[in-house]
């Protein structure tokens, strides 16, 4: 039904766009560009890859809503929408299961400032016009009973849905093979700029590539790109999250999951979720850790989630811990995605998407798939134009420096 697509010479060499990072990011863009006829080219030693692969895959719009991040919310409720009908155009295109699933979410509260926080929650996300629902401690326990006795009430909502994000990454990757997405895998070390416009990139491999657009989607590296002009590079900043993922037994024949839904609280100040999937995997996450580049998975990190995690759920302990692992938040500075052009004509971003990269990669790709074939980013996506972050707005100064920097 979906034969392999043959890339033409010219789509090889010249596509019209190039896009720079193949995590989800990349790969939705890829995608969705060659979905409006644009011949797309990736450039990434290892598609598929980056911060999804330790990703819990919540679709969080709303337990994760923060104060002034309102204008955020309206692009995270656009990309939820979106999901059941983009996981099974997916799913169709690439033959691949994403694991999206409608199990909605629980934020409780373990003591008397967290319930207290939560109240403060609940009251925000109701004068958002958002629903969700405020639980007593019992009833919490009455939806989900491997609760700790001491759950002091929590917030019910049944829109935050889960996706497995490796799932989706390798759906993209396919899906994007089989609409005649080319991928280069190697490291880009330098876009190229000629006559004030990104004409394509070198990459390690020693390829040059020229293409129409450039779409930067390197997740947390995107920032250290070289060749980039710095009043262009866009101010992204890794936030390293570690993540544990355990098996939960197979449920007796007629009875109930460890947990039917993802449970999340805030444990001594920081996030805390347990993200179940239907084949059994339990996915513990995360520290928020500011130390750049680094992935090391600690023995702390591990303490802390675990005892957290037992703190919530103390039947987890039980339960085989399967894999450690941490991956890089790409950060802006007001915490929401940079999308669509820079001042540096021909270049485009697609990066910043912090703790919501799963959440927004439906609507991320469709923005960038309009901007790239029309030149205009759609109504849900300007207030997230990279041009907010920088002074000269649309404009930038004939003598703008190229930085050596990193490859991405
Ligand atoms: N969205 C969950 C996280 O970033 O940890």
């Amino acid at each position: 039904m979906h034969p392999p697509a043959t890339p033409s010479a010219a789509a090889t060499t010249h596509p019209d766009v190039l896009v720079i990072g193949g995590g989800i990011i990349g790969l939705v863009t890829a995608w969705r560009a060659a979905g409006r006829g644009l011949r797309a080219a990736v450039a990434d030693p290892a598609p598929g890859g980056g911060a999804a692969r330790v990703a819990a895959g919540m679709l969080a719009a709303v337990t994760e809503l923060h104060y002034g991040e309102q204008t955020l919310l309206g692009l995270n409720l656009a990309s939820a929408e979106r999901y059941p009908r983009f996981a099974a155009e997916l799913e169709e295109s690439s033959g691949q299961q994403v694991g999206y699933r409608r199990c909605g979410t629980l934020a409780v509260a373990l003591d008397a400032d967290d319930r207290a926080h939560l109240r403060e929650l609940h009251a925000l996300q109701t004068r958002s016009g958002l629903d969700s629902q405020w639980l007593t401690g019992r009833e919490c326990r009455r939806l989900e009973p491997m609760l700790a006795p001491g759950v002091r009430g929590g917030l019910r909502v049944d829109g935050d849905h889960q996706v497995d994000p490796r799932r989706l990454a390798s759906a993209l990757l396919i899906a994007c093979e089989r609409a005649g997405v080319t991928f280069h895998r190697s490291w880009a070390e330098r876009l190229t700029v000629h006559g004030d416009r990104a004409t394509g990139a070198e990459l390690a491999d020693g390829t040059r590539l020229s293409a129409g657009q450039v779409v930067l989607a390197g997740g947390s590296y995107s920032g250290r790109l070289a060749g980039v002009p710095e009043d262009v590079l866009p101010p992204v900043r890794p936030v390293k999250g570690q993540v544990l993922r355990l098996r939960m037994p197979e449920p007796p024949r007629g009875g109930s999951p460890l947990l039917s839904r993802t449970v999340r609280a805030v444990v001594r100040g920081g996030p805390l979720y347990l993200v179940p999937r239907e084949d059994g995997e339990l996915v513990v996450g995360a520290t928020s850790e500011e130390l750049g580049w680094d992935t090391t998975v600690t023995a702390g990190g591990v303490y802390e989630l675990l005892r957290d995690a037992h703190e919530l759920v103390p039947g987890i302990t039980e339960l085989p811990l399967v894999e450690t692992c941490a991956g890089l938040r790409p950060t802006s500075p007001d915490n929401a995605p940079m999308l669509g052009p820079t001042a540096l004509p021909g270049l485009h971003l697609a990066t910043g998407h912090f703790r919501n990269g799963v959440l927004l990669t439906p609507v991320t790709g469709d923005a960038m798939a309009e901007v790239l074939a029309t030149g205009s980013l759609p109504e849900e996506a300007r207030p997230f134009s990279p041009a907010r972050f920088s002074a000269t707005a649309g404009s930038r100064p004939e003598s703008a420096r190229a930085p050596q920097e990193q490859p991405v």
